[in-house]
Formats: C-alpha cells, structure tokens, sequence
C-alpha cells in the first residue's frame, strides 16, 4: 500500500509538526496553491492527498487519479470543491474538518453582523481619515439586542449561531432548513418557510452548503421580500447570494446592509460592492483563527492516519 501523502499547501507549523511523526509527506513548499500539474501529480501519485478548499478537485483530475489514491482530506468543512460522486465511484474516500471549526465560523457571522449593524468600519476610517463630534443623530446604526433573526441553513454552524444569538443576545431566532435541529428547537426557535423568515428578520444569515439547490437561494427576488431595514451576513459559500443582485438591493436601498466572508467568484468580488459603505467584506476568513486552523489540521491528520490503516476516514463525506 502506498502510504505517501501529498500536501497541496503548507498547514500551519504545530500541524506539519504532527505530520512529521505519523506518515510520510511531499508538500508544496510555495505560498501559494498549488498547480493543476502539482494536483494531478498528487492524485496520481500517493495514497492520500491533503487539499486545500480552493483547490479545485474536479472530475478530470479524478480521473488521473492512481490506482493508490485512497483519499482526498480536504482542509475546511465545505466540500464543494471536491466532485465527491466521481471520487466515491472510484472508491476514493473524501473527507472533510466539521466541528472543530464551528464556533470560529459562527463568531465571524456575529462579527460580520455587528460590524455592518453598528458600522464599524465606516467609524472606523471617518476616526483614522477625518474628524468626528458627537451629535444625537450622527452614525446611527441598528439595534441587535431583542431582534429577529433567520438562520437558513441549520447544521453545525447554523445552530451554533442561533444559540449564540439567543441566549447572548436574547434574539427571537428563525429557521429555514430541510432538517430540524434539535439545538434551535432546545430555545424556542421557529421553523418556517423561506418566504416567512425573509420578510419577518431582522438580520438574515446563511448557513448553508453550496450544492445545485442552494446556488443563488438569495437573488433579487428574496431581497425584494425581506424589509428594507434587514441586514443579510454571508459566511457560508458566495454563490448562495447572486451577488449582482445584493450589489443593486444594497444601492438601491432595498435592504439596509450586509457583511459578507466569502464571494460567488473568488477572489474577485462585484466590483460595485467595494464602492458602497453599507456592506462590510471580508476575506474568506470564518476559521482563520490559530487555535481553529490548528485544529483542522490535526482532524485532517486523523483522517489520513485512518484511512492510511485500512479504515473508513473519520469525517467521511459523501453526496446524497
Ligand atoms: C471554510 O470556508 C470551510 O469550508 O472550512
Ligand atoms: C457545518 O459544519 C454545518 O453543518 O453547518
């Protein structure tokens, strides 16, 4: 069995460190991603390959893949850069970081939601840029505490989220989501169709995976329906959001503001969002802190070690 593995970029020190003591390992030394012909040589060469969330793993490179691929570890909860049906039918195992990221991820929405509410960042250059001077009606922002808030999407982040809001914030908390959650349901939160949630929140957050049900879930029609007060925060995946249409609802005033992590065509982001004050953007950064990615990489590493011995992978992912 081949138990190489190969690394498409460096994990932070504490993780490569662990590495060093539980398989061997080719790593892509450059800070940056790696090449499609790095990726290829990755999948064709070793028994487990350790992939980054903008990696794109799709079928062409499956299909290059060896004899002795037997896993693909990607680093972040979100697969959707991974064509999981085509590597399950060449009995390749994908696997994914949940948990260990959850809290990271649900406080970067509360953060995206405060900053954009309160307006942080415009104060924040109007202090560094300007002068400023108290008045009664200067930098308004809105109330967060006691507010309604819809969560769509309601796994792991999304109940995580929720709770947080209502019981630090004694938010009254919406869901929309196939499944019901018993962690939302444990405080009282309603569950409710989409329609209902858009136009009764306050603050909309979206906490669900990008699949072919969900790209542009929110399009010009759903902004059109929540009031013109909502403010939308997007940590999940950017084509959730048609982000043409947010850019027009956020000029146009048809919603107060919003503050998004990640974007329908990263790294470039809607030109005319970066022009506008009451949107609050963010470089795809929902687990970036350093106890996170720490651990994401150490659950990346229990799944190749499993998988390595002959196992199933620990965080398994497959399509439905
Ligand atoms: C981050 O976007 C992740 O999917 O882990
Ligand atoms: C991700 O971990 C989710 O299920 O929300």
């Amino acid at each position: 069995m081949n138990k190489k593995v190969y690394v498409t970029r460096r994990l932070p020190e504490k993780v490569m460190q662990l590495m060093n003591k539980t398989f061997e390992y080719d790593v892509n030394p450059e800070p940056r991603l790696a090449t499609r012909e790095e990726l290829i040589n990755g999948v064709k060469n070793y028994g487990a390959i350790i992939t980054m969330l903008n990696d794109n793993i799709d079928s062409d490179i499956i299909s290059m893949a060896g004899p002795d691929l037997k896993l693909i570890a990607n680093y972040g909860v979100g697969f959707n850069n991974i064509d999981v049906k085509a590597a399950n039918e060449r009995g390749i195992y994908v696997s994914n970081t949940p948990d260990v990221l959850t809290d990271a991820t649900a406080d970067i929405a509360f953060t995206l939601l405060f900053a954009a509410a309160r307006r942080v960042i415009e104060g924040d250059n109007i202090v560094r840029t300007s002068s400023f001077a108290w008045a009664p009606e200067y930098m308004l922002g809105y109330d967060i505490t006691g507010k309604t808030i819809g969560i769509i999407g309601a796994g792991r982040i999304g109940a995580n989220f929720g709770r947080k809001a209502a019981l630090g914030f004694n938010m009254k908390v919406l869901y929309y989501s196939h499944r019901n959650s018993e962690q939302l349901d444990s405080i009282d939160a309603e569950k409710v169709e989409l329609d209902e949630l858009l136009t009764r929140c306050d603050f909309i957050s979206l906490h669900v995976p990008l699949t072919p049900e969900t790209k542009h879930l929110i399009g010009a029609a759903e902004l059109a329906k929540m009031k013109s007060t909502a403010i939308l925060i997007n940590t999940a995946r950017g084509p959730v959001i048609d982000e043409k249409a947010l850019a027009e609802a956020l000029t146009q005033k048809v919603i107060a503001a919003a503050g998004l992590d990640v974007y329908e065509h990263e790294p470039d982001v809607e030109p005319v969002l970066k022009t506008l004050k009451n949107v609050v953007l963010m470089p795809h950064v929902g687990s970036a802190t350093f106890g996170t990615r720490d651990n994401m990489g150490f659950l990346v590493v229990r799944n190749v070690e499993a998988v390595l011995e002959g196992k199933e992978p620990v965080n398994m992912v497959r399509v439905k």
